[in-house]
């Protein structure tokens, strides 16, 4: 894979926090594969995986490749939208902007796009060209409900030319626009077969709800995709090259200390690189790998400490006992003995609420603090119970 070079006195080769697009994406072939190809198909899908594995950076990648290829795409981020008439309005917008040469078109071939909506928006041109539906401020739920059945009535139109795809990022978060959603979804769903729903969401027990349980609303509508770790190779090998295209070269198993300090997770990965980074006079060795993770902890030091403020006596023991030692028997004598939790009760309790808050992490069936600064922050078994 060939990679760009950074000028001297570029930014930093590494990225985290929002999506890995163009140099900073790497991996993910069998995913990539696996969601464009049933984009193509009229195959709906669903990614669900713990937060900051890269279920935002595949689908925009995927969204890249089937455009190219003609594909129509409305892409939202449902976190992005506070209230149902928002949703509703970005879902009009990004339906006229998926029709084909519609960027920089006449205002009247977007006043005769607008008449196509009962709930009569009108369009606005932006700074960037781009037009935007409005509709009223205080848009009824009814009328809201109409304008996503009129999208998806659009988009099925389109279908019938080319793929037709609608994305719905951070689904779980859906039903705080309207806990009737999921099921307006799937009726729509059944109604236009050729529309493909791409859904990506954490909190894995929502999205189980919505849509993997038997009795979930959109059950049996979409192919599961779980999204897993990049895979190490990839990773190595993208630490190694971007470092050297930074100008501060770092060797594999510099690179494979990092992974295992960091991973699985892309996200911390990519941020520990980027501390490293930094902290590297020149070539990125495992001192500054180190200093790295010093720093990126001391940025957290106080949002750890809210999350840790927040937590009940139980769930600290519980994750204190986790990153000190992660296991899959948390309901054994000997991790009660550990954690100081007198029962199995309590144990399971804390667990639960903390896998709710999305703290701790079950991988391979062993119970982790999900995020390893986090982890490295937490006191340890023996200060607590002193
Ligand atoms: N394929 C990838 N290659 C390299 N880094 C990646 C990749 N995917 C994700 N990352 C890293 O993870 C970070 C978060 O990615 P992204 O926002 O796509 O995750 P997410 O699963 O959508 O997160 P959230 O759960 O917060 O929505 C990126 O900034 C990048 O550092
Ligand atoms: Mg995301």
């Amino acid at each position: 894979m060939t990679r760009t070079i950074l000028p001297p006195g570029a930014g930093n080769p590494f990225h985290y926090g929002t999506p890995a697009t163009g140099d900073y994406f790497t991996g993910r072939r069998n995913e990539l594969q696996a969601v464009v190809s049933r984009m193509r198909s009229e195959v709906s899908v669903v990614l669900i995986s713990p937060r900051r594995y890269g279920k935002t950076s595949l689908l925009r990648r995927a969204e890249e490749r089937v455009r190219r290829s003609g594909a129509s795409v409305v892409f939202i981020d449902v976190l992005l939208c506070k209230d149902l008439p928002t949703l509703a309005s970005s879902l009009a917008t990004q339906a006229l902007h998926a029709r084909p040469g519609m960027v920089g078109r006449s205002a009247k071939a977007a006043a005769d796009f607008c008449r196509r909506f009962r709930a009569a928006p009108h369009a606005e041109l932006g700074e960037d060209g781009r037009w935007r539906l409005h509709f009223a401020p205080h848009l009824a739920t009814a009328d809201a409900d109409r304008t996503i059945s009129e999208v998806y009535l659009l988009l099925a139109e389109q279908a019938e030319e080319r793929p037709s795809i609608l994305v719905l990022d951070e689904f779980q978060a859906i039903t705080d626009l309207g806990a009737h959603l999921p099921r307006l979804l799937k009726g729509l769903a059944d109604t236009y077969p050729r529309v493909v729903l791409a859904l990506a969401g954490s909190k894995h027990h929502l999205m189980q709800r919505m849509v993997v349980d038997a009795d979930a609303p959109l059950y049996g509508m979409c192919q599961a995709i779980g999204l897993g770790p990049v895979d190490d190779e990839s990773m190595v090998e993208y630490l190694v090259q971007r470092a050297a295209s930074g100008g501060k070269p770092m060797v594999r198993s510099v690179a494979e200390e990092l992974i295992s300090l960091a991973g699985p997770a892309p996200n911390d990965i990519q941020r520990l690189a980027f501390e490293a980074y930094l902290a590297a006079p020149s070539a990125i060795d495992i001192e500054a790998v180190r200093r790295g993770l010093l720093m990126t902890v001391s940025h957290g030091v106080h949002e750890y400490a809210e999350i840790w403020n927040t937590r009940p006596p139980g769930q600290r023991r519980v994750l204190g006992a986790l990153a000190d030692a992660p296991t899959g028997h948390t309901s054994s004598k000997a991790f009660r003995e550990r954690s100081g939790v007198s029962s199995t009760s309590s144990v399971q309790k804390a667990i639960e609420a903390l896998d709710q808050a999305e703290l701790i992490v079950r991988r391979d069936g062993t119970w982790h603090v999900a995020d390893p600064f986090f982890r490295a922050w937490v006191p340890s078994p023996d200060v607590l119970h002193g």
